[in-house]
């Protein structure tokens, strides 16, 4: 592999591996989660082997794929507007083939290529190694689909190439699919049931970044506090495994402490964690290993027991109370962040208020928050009525945001005058005499750049404040470094 330093808009440099004797050229990009991004990087290695390496301009791409996301009518919306521009491209490259990937092929299947003539392949998450087939049969003039879902497929064999990377973290994802059923969510029936790598792969690819000086690594699965390897299958079979499978299982916490122990230089993150399966256990490796980051996203999506219930979540409010009571027993300094839905159907304004109570309750870090959207195929969509007002959910999640911001704003004001470890990233946008990395806590944390370069790990004293970053100085490199 050859490496090439490239300058993007923003004057960060990014390092696209390139092998040498492709001849054609790859543009992808992906929408919706971090698993998405995580996915186009497999699917870029892939290609890779096939004839391809990629490229940052649309216009010269024999080969355009967008990895697209299903979460919200918005994101599908979003991914139909692209569409449109590649058709306007494909006007001066007739020759461009466009192919669709992630949750909206599953989703929509072989109704893309009537929907959207522009497409030529259609392929769901689990289908990425049959890729160079697909291609193929589109270069032979034919369109080509596979949405086949699997119950083994996690790409553990696969290296991926890092696309658009700082070269400093990276994402690894050590579960696919998910089981959980939330009534307003249609990620289990675009990725899947739930099936968890072989540890063996995940620390490969984790010993493989280290040595190419990658030095945080966020572990991504849908719902990753319900990882568990037994010798492969899905997580919903493991009742089935032998008493030795049973005996030599690997839980989350165990990976955690695995990572940790494996690479205790490399800082480790993970997403996103649901309430009903963090255990203790998980809470007890984070406060164990200082590479562990303090930091959970812990979607709730509401403060109120009925929705709670009617959302499927397993939990209630109270039991979210008590895990948010350890989590800050265990690590007094956690930051915690929210995913919030607004206007659920039946939503009541009391159920509206329990969510700002229990808002302010936890006083989150960060969140992540948005308008119920219907989702086709939901079990919300069947059997429950759309029935608040598209005012209403706005001004409810105007609410929600403005309350978050005000928390926000009170946590990083706790970060004010604390000596804090930075991971240095990149550039801050902002200012090119500055840096910009985050705390263990997420923090995005900017400094003036000294003598210091993108990878280091230093101490930096916070000195001021916004309700999303914290401004301060370096004081000298981190003992981690
Ligand atoms: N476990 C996942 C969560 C999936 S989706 C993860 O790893 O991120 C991310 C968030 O989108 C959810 O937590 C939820 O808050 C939001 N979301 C999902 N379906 C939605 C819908 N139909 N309408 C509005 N928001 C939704
Ligand atoms: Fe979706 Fe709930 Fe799984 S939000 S991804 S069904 S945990």
């Amino acid at each position: 592999m050859e490496k090439i330093i490239d300058e993007n808009k923003q004057g960060q440099s990014l390092v696209l591996e390139q092998k040498e004797g492709n001849q054609r050229k790859l543009f992808i990009e992906s929408y919706g989660c971090q698993m998405n991004f995580s996915d186009s990087e497999i699917v870029a290695s892939i290609l890779s082997k096939n004839g391809f390496n990629t490229t940052q301009n649309l216009e010269d791409a024999d080969l355009v794929l967008v990895n697209t996301c299903s979460i919200r009518d918005k994101a599908e919306q979003t991914v139909r507007k692209r569409l449109e521009k590649y058709n306007a491209v494909k006007k001066i490259n007739p020759n461009m083939k466009v192919g669709v990937l992630g949750c909206m092929a599953e989703r929509l299947k072989s109704k893309f290529l009537e929907e959207e003539k522009i497409v030529d392949l259609v392929v769901g998450p689990d289908a990425y190694k049959d890729l160079p087939n697909l291609v193929a049969e589109v270069d032979e003039g034919r369109n080509a689909v596979n949405v086949i879902l699997s119950k083994e497929e996690t790409y553990g064999d696969i290296s991926p190439v890092r696309l658009n990377s700082n070269g400093v973290t990276a994402f690894v994802s050590i579960t696919r699919g998910c089981d959980n059923m939330c009534t307003f969510c249609v990620v289990p029936f675009t990725r899947g049931r739930e099936r968890s790598r072989d540890p063996q792969s995940i620390m490969e690819e984790i010993n493989d970044l280290w040595s190419k000086g990658y030095k945080e690594v966020t572990l991504l699965g849908q719902n990753v506090d319900s990882y568990l390897w037994y010798g492969g299958g899905l997580k919903k079979d493991f009742e089935k495994a032998s008493d030795m499978q049973k005996a030599t299982a690997v839980n989350f916490a165990n990976l955690l402490e695995m990572c940790a122990t494996a690479q205790p230089k490399m800082r480790f993150r993970f997403s996103t964690s649901n309430p009903q399966d963090m255990t203790l256990d998980v809470i007890e490796a984070m406060a164990k290993h200082n590479n562990i980051c303090n930091y959970i996203h812990l979607p709730v999506q509401s403060g109120s027991n009925r929705i709670l219930k009617e959302m499927n979540r397993q939990h209630t409010r109270e039991e979210y109370f008590e895990l948010i009571d350890n989590i800050k027993r265990l690590i007094p300094d956690c930051a915690i962040s929210q995913d919030m839905i607004s206007g659920f159907p039946t939503e009541t304004e009391e159920d509206h208020k329990d969510t700002l109570s229990l808002m302010e309750y936890v006083k989150y870090d960060f969140g992540f928050m948005f308008a119920y959207s219907e989702r086709p195929g939901t079990l919300a969509e069947r059997k429950m009525e759309d029935d608040v007002p598209a005012e209403t959910k706005k001004r409810r999640l105007e609410e929600i945001i403005v309350l978050q911001q005000k928390h926000a704003l009170y946590r990083t004001e706790q970060h004010l005058g604390k000596v804090e470890e930075v991971l240095i990233e990149k550039e801050s946008k902002r200012s090119d005499a500055h840096w910009s990395g985050r705390n263990s806590q997420n923090t995005v944390v900017v400094f003036p750049k000294e003598n210091y370069q993108v990878g280091d790990f230093v101490n930096v004293k916070i000195t001021e404040c916004t309700s999303a970053t914290l401004i301060g100085e370096a004081v000298g490199y981190s003992e981690n470094n």
